[in-house]
């Protein structure tokens, strides 16, 4: 990639999560943009191998439970001891609860265990990032939301209230960092194929695509993780300078309508 394209040159970024999925794709896709990638995660044989595709001189490996603090404050300070700073911290590990229709069938268990690594995990890995940004006075804190912290009957109970909760504690961190020159952002993506996705749907391959682009907004593509890591890059760029308190959601407008009064229906072309 050619250096004025390479658009997170120079930058740190610490990543949670970044062993699968969408994380894994943002801990490349940074690295291609010239970033040094604290990879985050708790699946260590994968966190390793994305460390080892990335090339060891740009990345480490830690193994981080974001809902331990410890865990989270070592992998910060790592990131400081390693290569001197911390530009970005991308907040992405998430997990979802299990797929039952009704909440009399929740655990309280499952609930809390949900809540404690979208939730919990995502204050904690702020809350770090915010400790080694502010007496810089820069940096960019970056969170993986989803549809549903604006809408509700997609996910369960304990999944749609915590990535609610990080648009919340979004927006009001952007407030308090704002003064220090910090910006805070969301992501909020449609569904998208990755272990959590079809672990949850119990769909793979093309029956998860035929059934999540059949109910999109947006037709005749295919939503993937490396959408998510470019509009991560971009909210990690200096590009972004003057974004922040955003929720920026990468769903091709499935949020934004309700399917069930559509006037713009085509008699050609069947929704
Ligand atoms: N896949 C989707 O359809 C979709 C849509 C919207 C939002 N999201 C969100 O995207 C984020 C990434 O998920 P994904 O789809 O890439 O799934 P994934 O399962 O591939 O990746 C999640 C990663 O988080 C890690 N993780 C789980 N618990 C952890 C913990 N306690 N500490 C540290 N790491 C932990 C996992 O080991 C895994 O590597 C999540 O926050 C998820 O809720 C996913």
């Amino acid at each position: 990639m050619a250096t004025t394209t390479r658009r997170l040159e120079g930058k740190v970024a610490l990543i949670t999560g970044a062993a699968s999925g969408i994380g894994e794709c943002a801990a490349k896709l940074f690295a291609e943009h010239g970033a040094k990638i604290v990879i985050a995660d708790i699946q260590d044989q994968l966190g390793q191998a994305v460390c080892e595709a990335i090339g060891s001189s740009n990345s480490i490996y830690i193994h981080c439970d974001v809902t331990n603090e410890e865990d989270v404050r070592k992998a910060v300070d790592i990131a400081i001891a390693t290569y001197g700073k911390l530009d970005i911290m991308f907040c992405n590990a998430g997990i979802i609860d299990p797929n039952k229709d009704h909440i009399i069938d929740n655990e309280k268990s499952d609930f809390e265990r949900v809540l404690s690594v979208n939730v919990t995990g995502v204050f904690l890995s702020m809350k770090h990032a915010a400790r080694v940004m502010v007496p810089t006075r820069a940096g960019s804190i970056i969170s993986t939301a989803s549809v549903v912290s604006n809408i509700g009957g997609l996910c369960p109970h304990a999944y749609t209230c915590s990535k609610h909760a990080v648009a919340g504690l979004t927006k009001n961190l952007a407030v308090e960092l704002g003064q220090f020159g910090i910006r805070v952002n969301c992501l909020s993506p449609y569904a998208i194929d990755t272990p959590q996705a079809t672990g949850f749907t119990g769909l793979k391959g093309e029956d998860f695509k035929n059934k999540v682009n059949s109910v999109a907004n947006l037709k005749g593509v295919t939503l993937t993780t490396d959408d998510v890591a470019k509009a991560a890059v971009f909210l990690a760029s200096d590009e972004a300078k003057y974004i922040s308190g955003h929720n920026l959601f990468i769903d091709g407008g499935f949020s934004i309508v309700n399917p069930s009064f559509n006037m713009f229906q085509y008699p050609e072309n069947p929704l």
